[in-house]
């Protein structure tokens, strides 16, 4: 695919996203967050493309799967008002869909495509399938990096805010209780990844996230989460107390120790 690809397919993104513009506020602030992680999710796979080594033109299809692959985002949130696709719809299965549906990528060559839209099917899985393709793996792994890094930012930022700033969608509707659950934080204490369906409280959707550094694949991505000090900034937002204290020191322990084999 040619940087021309690229360039009409960014504006077919805007001219779609700006088909969703809802009279709400709430509604177009929870629209534009998601308008927003796209683009930073385009940041962060360029910038791991480029430290893996890629070349222009796998550069330009990492950025494509960025581009797209949170596109069933606005069509489930018009639909069902949420982000939560446990109560809605699989927004992932979603946007394929609709890049299919709608032919989008058809100027790419077939193998692209192909890439594409497995990607974006498979961006939200819990774990990628074991019989893939190593094309489809490396960038199946890559946008997962890339979304997860950006979805922190997002999280972060979200609990940062005063109320009346944030997109609520962000939060899946948990409920803002002073606790957490023991069997989250369990999860980031063994080094393992949490279900979203274990949450229980706005805590454990911040411990989920702790738990998620467990799946980040490649050790440049992890590089980006310590220069941007997101650990850190997470753990300020989480109860302070030793167990608490104790779960992040695993999780930096961990890291440090990924950064330090490279
Ligand atoms: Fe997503």
């Amino acid at each position: 695919m040619t940087t021309d690809d690229l360039q009409s397919l960014k504006t077919w993104f805007q001219n779609y996203v700006h088909s969703f513009s809802l009279p709400v506020q709430e509604d177009q602030r929870n629209i534009a967050i998601k308008r927003d992680h796209t683009l930073q999710v385009c940041l962060n796979a360029v910038r791991i493309a480029e430290d893996l080594g890629l070349d222009q033109q796998e550069i330009r299809v990492a950025e494509t799967i960025a581009l797209f692959h949170d596109v069933g985002r606005f069509l489930q949130y018009q639909q069902y008002k949420t982000f939560d696709d446990s109560i809605s719809v699989n927004h992932a299965v979603l946007g394929a869909k609709l890049l299919l549906e709608n032919n989008v990528l058809r100027d790419l060559p077939k193998h692209d495509q192909d890439i594409i839209v497995r990607s974006v099917n498979l961006h939200n899985v819990f774990s990628l399938p074991e019989r893939l393709d190593e094309q489809s793996l490396l960038f199946a792994r890559l946008i997962r990096d890339a979304d997860k890094l950006d979805i922190l930012r997002v999280v972060i930022e979200y609990f940062e805010q005063d109320q009346e700033s944030r997109a609520e969608a962000v939060a899946l509707g948990l409920p803002d209780l002073p606790g957490y659950s023991q069997t989250v934080l369990a999860c980031v204490v063994r080094g393992e990844l949490a279900r979203k369906e274990a949450l229980m409280t706005r805590n454990d959707f911040k411990l989920l996230q702790l738990a998620w550094l467990y799946d980040i694949n490649f050790t440049c991505s992890l590089g980006m989460i310590e220069e941007r000090g997101y650990i850190q900034k997470l753990a300020r937002l989480l109860p302070q107390n030793e167990e608490i204290a104790g779960a992040v020191r695993i999780v930096r322990a961990y890291i440090s120790g990924r950064l330090n084999n490279r």
